[in-house]
């Protein structure tokens, strides 16, 4: 998809025409959903080769290798993310497992993040290890603690910035430049970035990693994944982890998908303005006693976040100056905002997360790190996803809650 000039059409325009296309048999301005799970083999030897390359993602045999619906949104979100390919996968953890089980062997090493998605640190704490994967979960937001976990082995730095559900930043051109000194790769899940704010690739990542679950689809109705980066890795991704692991994408949820992307960008820009506005709201309130938002000075990353992103996505937390089970019934009066998991939907999303229950979930923790998450999350955080509602009433629903509470 080029202009007259044969270069790119801006980021918004891509949004809504990159993997588009009109259909050829109807004449449709929107190509179809293709839900066929085979397509007809040609019978000549040599087109017959050509379907089975790896080389001809335009020619389809089977759906978990890739099928029509689930390639456009592959080419709009290579040419969004500025990668040379994508595949897109089942859900953000397909698309997680689907890249670390075909980077790594029994016997490698592997760097993250030590506070990141529940899925992705039980991952890394239970499943790696039980293939021989060796596991060192550090705080990326701390270079010297990247460096001293480097092995001879390490062959992946896996980094979640910002991360679940701390919004911690992690500076991804420090992490890159330590990878790539040790010939290891770097891997960023950039879920929380809503793919607008930020740019791994640019920054030096090799792979970047999203839960279109969230911010790409952005309605709250379909789950998928998708990992971007150059051709030759994807193509062993592909293989290893999409055709022998399984975790192929549905072509429904893909065309989903495909059409939350449209407004991918008004939605980024309204979740950062709510977000900011709320985070401020939070700020200047007596009962709340933390905020974490990257967009307010306090946050403790702020500068890497304001040098490496261009907005800051809806995503925040705070925690409120209750006993542990007044959480609860703070969330009881909450009218508009969802008492429900997930983030990144059109609506706005709230979830307590105790800190304990937080410490099951978090597997491979030691004590040093509880003890200083304990410090930080005091009795517990609230993760709020902030929607694309009105913000005036996303902030009257927490006054009166709070009044509730106070
Ligand atoms: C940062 C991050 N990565 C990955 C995932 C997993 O995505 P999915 O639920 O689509 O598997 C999540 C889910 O919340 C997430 O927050």
């Amino acid at each position: 998809m080029k202009n007259e000039t044969g270069g790119q059409w801006q980021f918004e325009t891509r949004c809504i025409h990159a993997g588009e296309s009109t259909d050829t048999d109807t004449r449709a301005i929107r190509r179809p959903i293709h839900m066929a799970n085979a397509y007809e083999l040609p019978t000549d030897i040599d087109q017959l080769l050509a379907v089975f390359s790896w080389d001809n993602l335009d020619k389809f045999q089977y759906t978990r290798e890739h099928s029509p619906t689930p390639r456009s949104l592959e080419e709009r979100l290579a040419s969004l993310e500025g990668s040379e390919d994508c595949i897109v996968t089942a859900s953000g953890m397909g698309a997680i497992s689907a890249a670390l089980f075909t980077l790594l062997n029994a016997g490698d090493h592997i760097v993250a993040t030590e506070v990141c998605y529940t899925g992705t640190q039980g991952l890394l704490g239970v499943h790696l290890p039980r293939f021989g994967v060796d596991v060192s979960l550090v705080d990326t937001s701390v270079i010297a603690e990247v460096e001293a976990a480097i092995t001879p082995r390490t062959k992946v730095i896996y980094v979640e910035t910002p991360g679940n559900p701390l919004v911690s930043i992690s500076d991804i051109r420090a992490v890159a430049a330590v990878a790539h000194k040790v010939g290891a790769l770097l891997v960023v899940d950039s879920t929380w970035s809503g793919l607008v704010t930020q740019k791994p690739l640019e920054l030096g990542a090799d792979l970047v990693i999203h839960s279109a679950t969230k911010y790409l689809n952005g309605h709250g109705d379909a789950l998928g994944g998708a990992v971007m980066g150059g051709k030759k890795l994807l193509g062993k991704i592909r293989e290893y982890g999409i055709v022998h692991l399984g975790a192929c994408a549905s072509p429904f949820n893909a065309w989903l998908i495909m059409r939350g992307l449209v407004t991918l960008p008004l939605r980024m820009r309204q979740h950062g303005e709510n977000a900011m506005r709320v985070a401020q709201f939070l700020e200047s309130h007596e009962l709340v006693s933390s905020v974490r938002y990257p967009g307010l000075k306090s946050h403790p990353q702020y500068e890497v976040a304001t040098r490496q992103m261009t907005g800051h996505s809806g995503m925040l937390n705070f925690s409120l100056k209750l006993e542990l089970l007044q959480n609860f019934e703070f969330i009881k009066h909450l009218k508009l905002i969802k008492h429900a998991v997930s983030l990144g939907h059109d609506q706005s999303l709230l979830i307590f997360i105790p800190t304990v229950f937080f410490f099951d979930d978090m597997v491979v923790l030691d004590d040093r790190q509880k003890q200083k998450y304990e410090k930080i999350m005091g009795e517990g955080v609230y993760r709020l996803s902030v929607g694309i509602e009105d913000v005036n009433d996303i902030i009257r629903d927490l006054t009166q809650a709070f009044a509730a509470v106070s």
